[in-house]
Order: structure tokens, then sequence, then C-alpha cells
């Protein structure tokens, strides 16, 4: 039988000291008190049919360029649900200890389980698990997931106890396919879970979305509606030079772009004309220096460039600082 200890931990059948469901509730990560806003998608948007997969036991995956909001999503859905959430951000370092975490003993011998995000967010029981940039971790890794993913039942590596996930249990997989560095995912974890495909937000929600990020007094200032309005017309040409293989729109040369420009860029960029910044600056700081190539050796004049683009759509009068 298991027992519970006076510090917040449990002994497992197989003889190991683990955290308390109690214990990990209580140190879940404090909700974002941010707005969310949707996308259409025919009709639905990802709460509809996140809603479902939770419902239906299903993992969603999430597949979108950078700063599209897919991890913002996942927070405000574990949110909205009262759920925690626990994340693991993947790299091609990643291991199987960043997902579940690890064994090590303590002064007396005991054996003591420090899970990781993914065995947290198994044992809180009501939870959002985001295995983020998934794609980039090693493929053997993320497999460690299949058998939850098809039978929703578990083995803790750590301590070998054997676990149904709770129905309170949804697991959300990210990735930004076409990426710099992205790689194909694998068909096995593909088939798992449902897919939705995120794209940026259309105009009207996306200014919406950034000047819900400001304190109120700007949010209703006109004056700055324009300025977002500007930016996110700056923003869209330079998604549009991205797509065409970095191409400027007079053709007189390239702009080397890793990625490109996603929404938080406009609501970085907002926010410091909000601050007293002019567009050159915000254009530059919260917009060009965040999308160019390190490796560019034309990086400076390549910048002009980006910012050109950004400010032409600002109206003069508002390019330097704000009022
Ligand atoms: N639909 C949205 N509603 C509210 N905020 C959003 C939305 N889309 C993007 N954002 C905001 O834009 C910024 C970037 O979003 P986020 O980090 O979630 O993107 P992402 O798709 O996870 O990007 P990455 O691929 O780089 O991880 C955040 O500040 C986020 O709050
Ligand atoms: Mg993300």
């Amino acid at each position: 039988m298991s027992t519970t200890t006076k510090d917040g931990y449990r002994r497992t059948e197989t003889g190991y000291l683990e955290p308390t469901q109690d214990l990990i509730r209580k140190n879940r990560q404090k909700p974002s008190k941010e707005d969310y806003f949707f996308r259409n998608i025919s009709g639905e948007n990802e709460k509809s049919i996140a809603e479902y997969c939770l419902k239906d036991g299903k993992a969603l995956l999430m597949k979108g360029p950078p700063g599209c909001g897919k991890t913002a999503f996942a927070m405000w859905f574990a949110k909205e649900k009262g759920l925690g959430f626990y994340r693991v951000p993947c790299n091609e370092d990643t291991t199987t200890r960043d997902f579940f975490g690890s064994l090590a003993p303590d002064s007396t011998g005991e054996f003591i389980v420090s899970p990781g995000p993914v065995l947290k967010g198994i044992m809180d029981g009501q939870a959002v698990i985001l295995i983020d940039d998934f794609n980039l971790a090693d493929k053997n890794i993320v497999a460690a997931l299949h058998p939850v993913l098809d039978s929703r039942q578990f083995t803790n590596p750590l301590t070998f106890e054997n676990y149904d996930l709770s129905p309170s249990v949804i697991i959300m997989f990210a990735m930004n396919p076409g990426g710099m560095y992205a790689l194909e995912s694998s068909p096995a974890l593909k088939r798992r879970p449902l897919a939705i495909r995120f794209d940026y937000l259309p105009k009207e929600t996306a200014i919406e979305m950034a000047l819900s990020k400001l304190e109120s007094a700007y949010a209703k200032d006109s004056t700055v509606r324009r300025v977002a309005d500007g930016i996110w017309d700056g923003v869209y040409d330079l998604r549009k030079v991205h797509a065409n293989n970095n191409m400027t729109p007079d053709g007189t040369g390239a702009i080397p772009m890793v990625e490109k420009p996603g929404d938080g860029t406009i609501i970085d960029a907002l926010k410091m004309w909000c601050s007293g910044f002019s567009i050159e600056v915000a254009a530059k700081v919260a917009i060009a220096e965040r999308i160019i190539s390190d490796t560019a050796t034309d990086a400076e004049q390549r910048i002009m460039a980006i910012v050109d683009i950004v400010k032409s759509r600002v109206p003069n009068q508002l390019q330097k600082k704000s009022p």
C-alpha cells in the first residue's frame, strides 16, 4: 500500500518516494492573465477542437509558424479548463530525463523521484502537457509517449508503476513546419494526435490582440490603432517577401530572413512605440534584428531594408515618438 509521508511525498508500490498529487498541484505554474484570440478553422476554432480532444482522450498536434500563438493557446486552454500547465521545450539535446525527470538517492539512501514536466502533468491528473517543438527532439525519445497516446496507459519509467491516464489530462504537441530548423516528424507520431494548422491571425484580430496587450488608455486610442494597423501591414509585407524567397518587392536584392515575423513582433513593436520610441527603433529592435540571418554579411544594410518596409506603412506624422 502506498502511504503519504509528512512532507508531501508518498511511497510507491515499488518502494520509491515521490511527490504526492497535492504537492504537484500546489506547485503548478501560475496561469497567464493574457486574453487569447481564436482563429477560424472552417467555422470551428482551436478551442472547440481541443475540447473535443480532451473529451475523447486524444492528443492534439498544433502546426504553425513561430509566434502564431501555439504556446499561448496551450497555456490559455489550461487556464480556461482549470488544468495545470506543463511544458517540455524540445531541442536536439532533449533526453527522456527532460520528459520524465530522474531518480536520485537522498542523504539517507532513499530513492526520490524528481518528476519532469510530462510525469508532473500525469501525476497532477488535471493537466495540459505541451511537448513544444517536438520534432526537434530525437524521434526515439518522443516515441516513449506512443503507448500513452495509444491506450492512455502509462508505465512510469522511474518507478515502474502502471497507471491509467486521468481523463482530465490532454497531451499537446507543437511544431513549426517548413521553418529553417524543421524536421519531418515521424509518421508514427503524426498519425496518433488530431492535428490543426495555425497561421498568423487575420489583420483585424491581430490588431485587437496587439491592442489587448497595452494599458487600457493606449488600447482605446485611435492614433495607437493607426500605428498598429501600419505595423501589421509592414509585417505582412515582410511575410510576403519571405514567401518570395526573401526577394525585396522592387527586386533589387534579397533580405536574408531566417523566419517570417510572428504576431509577437507586432505586439512588441507597438508597445515600444507607445513607450516613446520611434517606429525606426521599434522596427529594428522588435522586428528586424529578430528575423535577420546571423550569418548575413550585409546584415546592417538589410536591417535598414526591413525597417523601411515597416516604416513606409506607418503615416509620416506618427513615425516619430508617440505624443
Ligand atoms: N491568438 C493569440 N492570442 C493571444 N496572444 C497571441 C496569439 N497569437 C500570438 N499571441 C502572442 O504572440 C506572442 C507569441 O506567441 P507564442 O509564443 O505563443 O507563439 P508560438 O506559436 O508558440 O511560437 P514559437 O513557434 O516561436 O514557439 C505571445 O506574446 C502571445 O501571447
Ligand atoms: Mg511556442
